[in-house]
């Protein structure tokens, strides 16, 4: 049973042109009648990202990502086949009526988040009982005033086992639901779910939705671990949240101030830096770099001071870079963090320092400076070998030539020499990028090594065979009643690989009503959906006579498998008289 019908797929896939949809992830270009930009879901410096807009659909030679427009959807944003229909559906204005309690997920997610409201909520009284005293007067000593706490929503978990745990059954949760949203723990003596945040001050983490998603608490003394935070759960992905974005969101359409710490975002929105957002514990991952490119141009940097926070932001330039942000950098001096930076020299201060904020360029000169002599020629060489390669990095003429004169005046020397060494390092650049894209394009395209259809390494030929007749079925749908008709298509079991059998099958089963190559999704990965997109694409580029060109593919196919079986045959008579 399809979870949704045919008709209306159409319909939210008509009102979700692709070009739109993957305009919000990926920088287009327009290349001929394509567009064409940096695949988002493998690392690349030159684009084989294309988006075909007649097909309605996307393919990367690089990785081999493709398919329609949900497809893209599931991959992106990481949906399942439902929850990316209901996606588009909504960013289309289309009223879906779905039966939510046939979907397990979503139910499982709507119970994880009701149960973390209410534990957000115990948590926030807690802190203003008695025994939460000490909670509160930590947050109070580290300077929060009543009302951040309270817009925070920040709270204490009682040094319990079974505080919270003995509130949320009153509630009517499971233990193995309070289990599976990271709130308890499950006893592996007695099997009964103890309380997982104990005698810490916790901080909810909150979705743009407005969800309780995860917590994060914190110790009020030196012992360890400082933080303990949730663990991914079926409502939360670390990786694809960020910390008060919630708040920033209506805050920072001009710019976004990206920080390391729970404290620090905190002190900056006390502070009226209420543009001010901060990862769960990780590092920043490119999920969250799309996700902040939805809300603001531009990013400014402002990690720990310490080694560790000036690398770790070195790598967010990167990523935020990528993702298509303007990116700026600020160091703290003379404080660890922003957090006490604010508390020792003001909110003035603070601004004044974002004013100061540095380009990516600037910061890394500024690094490769510090870490060799300028004085000797040694160093000015190093210096100058490490200055070409960061130019070469960037990728505008323009740009690029007003950082060669930064570097030339700097080290004494004349912008012509630096130039002709960027020049030089790009084209070596170039064509050892070329090499690596070409090397993988070409172990990709093999049947070795195919997650997908690791069959067709055994018999080349037939899955050659298999994959025309898919990608002539789905370039055609049409052909698929004519042929049942006439009884001319083969049996799923006349397929040679498994993933051959499995689409062909699902093909027939959808056929019965109208067959719509997006209904595929509900059963296969996206993946899998990329693959039959990289079929079709060769199918189309090969043209013409396709009727022909099926029937003597399904011969061969048959034929194939005949063979295959006769081979059987020959190997079980052979043993046969051997035994005799
Ligand atoms: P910090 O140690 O800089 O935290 O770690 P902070 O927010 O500034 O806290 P204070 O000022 O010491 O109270 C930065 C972030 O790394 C994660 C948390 O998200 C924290 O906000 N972290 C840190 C953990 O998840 N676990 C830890 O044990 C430590
Ligand atoms: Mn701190």
């Amino acid at each position: 049973m399809a979870f949704i019908n045919s008709s209306v797929v159409e319909d939210i896939k008509l009102r979700n042109d692709i070009e739109q949809v993957v305009s919000g992830y990926v920088n287009l270009k327009r290349a001929g009648s394509n567009m064409v930009g940096l695949c988002p879901f493998h690392s690349e410096k030159t684009p084989s990202f294309t988006v075909y807009t007649s097909e309605q659909s996307f393919y990367c030679f690089g990785c081999g990502a493709g398919g329609d427009v949900i497809t893209f959807i599931r991959k992106i944003e990481n949906l399942d086949y439902p929850s990316a229909v209901e996606f588009l559906a909504r960013r289309a204005g289309i009223a879906l009526e779905l039966d939510r309690n046939a979907d397990k997920d979503s139910n499982r997610r709507r119970r994880v988040l009701e149960m973390n409201r209410e534990t957000a909520k115990f948590y926030h009284r807690a802190l203003f009982a008695p025994e939460g005293r000490k909670g509160l007067d930590y947050l109070l000593g580290r300077g929060l005033t009543m009302p951040i706490i309270k817009i925070f929503g920040l709270g204490f978990a009682p040094d319990s086992f079974s505080a919270l745990t003995t509130h949320l059954r009153s509630k009517g949760y499971t233990d193995s639901e309070m289990s599976s949203a990271f709130l308890c723990g499950i006893s592996q003596k007695s099997g009964k779910a103890y309380d997982y945040f104990r005698n810490r001050v916790m901080f909810p983490i909150i979705s743009v939705t407005g969800d309780v998603i995860a917590f994060g608490g914190r110790v009020m003394d030196d012992s360890k671990p400082k933080y303990l935070n949730s663990s991914d759960t079926p409502a939360f992905k670390k990786s694809r949240n960020l910390f008060a974005l919630n708040y920033a969101k209506s805050a920072c359409s001009e710019r976004l101030i990206l920080c390391e710490g729970y404290m620090d975002v905190i002190a900056l929105h006390m502070a009226g830096f209420k543009n001010a957002v901060a990862t769960l514990g990780t590092a920043i991952t490119a999920e969250q770099a799309r996700i902040i490119k939805r809300y603001t141009k531009s990013v400014i940097i402002c990690y720990d001071a310490d080694e560790a926070g000036q690398n770790a932001a070195h790598k967010a330039f990167r990523l935020l870079g990528e993702a298509g942000l303007e990116c700026k950098i600020i160091k703290v001096e003379d404080a660890k963090d922003p957090d006490e930076y604010i508390k020792k020299f003001g909110a003035d201060a603070f601004a004044n320092l974002l004013t100061k904020s540095r380009s990516e360029f600037d910061f890394r000169l500024d690094s490769i400076m510090a870490n060799e002599d300028s004085s000797t020629g040694d160093g000015k060489i190093k210096i100058l070998t490490k200055a070409v390669q960061l130019i070469s990095e960037f990728s505008g003429a323009s740009q690029r030539e007003v950082y060669i004169h930064k570097v030339a005046n700097m080290l004494s020397l004349s912008p012509e020499a630096i130039r002709h060494d960027v020049e030089e390092n790009i084209s070596k650049m170039k064509v050892r990028q070329k090499k690596d894209e070409f090397r993988k394009l070409m172990t990709s395209s093999e049947g070795y090594g195919d997650r997908i259809n690791p069959d067709v390494a055994r018999n080349p030929r037939a899955a050659k065979a298999e994959e025309a007749i898919l990608g002539i079925l789905l370039l055609h749908p049409e052909y698929m009643p004519q042929m049942i008709a006439k009884g001319k298509l083969p049996n799923p079991s006349d397929f040679f690989t498994e993933f051959g059998k499995k689409v062909f099958s699902l093909m027939l089963d959808l056929s019965t009503d109208g067959f719509n190559e997006s209904m595929l999704g509900e059963s296969l990965t996206p993946d899998e959906m990329s693959r039959l997109e990289k079929i079709k694409m060769s199918r189309r580029q090969v043209g013409t006579n396709t009727t022909e060109i099926l029937l003597d593919c399904i011969k061969t196919l048959v034929d194939a498998q005949r063979k295959n079986n006769r081979d059987i045959a020959d190997i079980i008579e052979e043993k046969r008289s051997r035994n005799n």
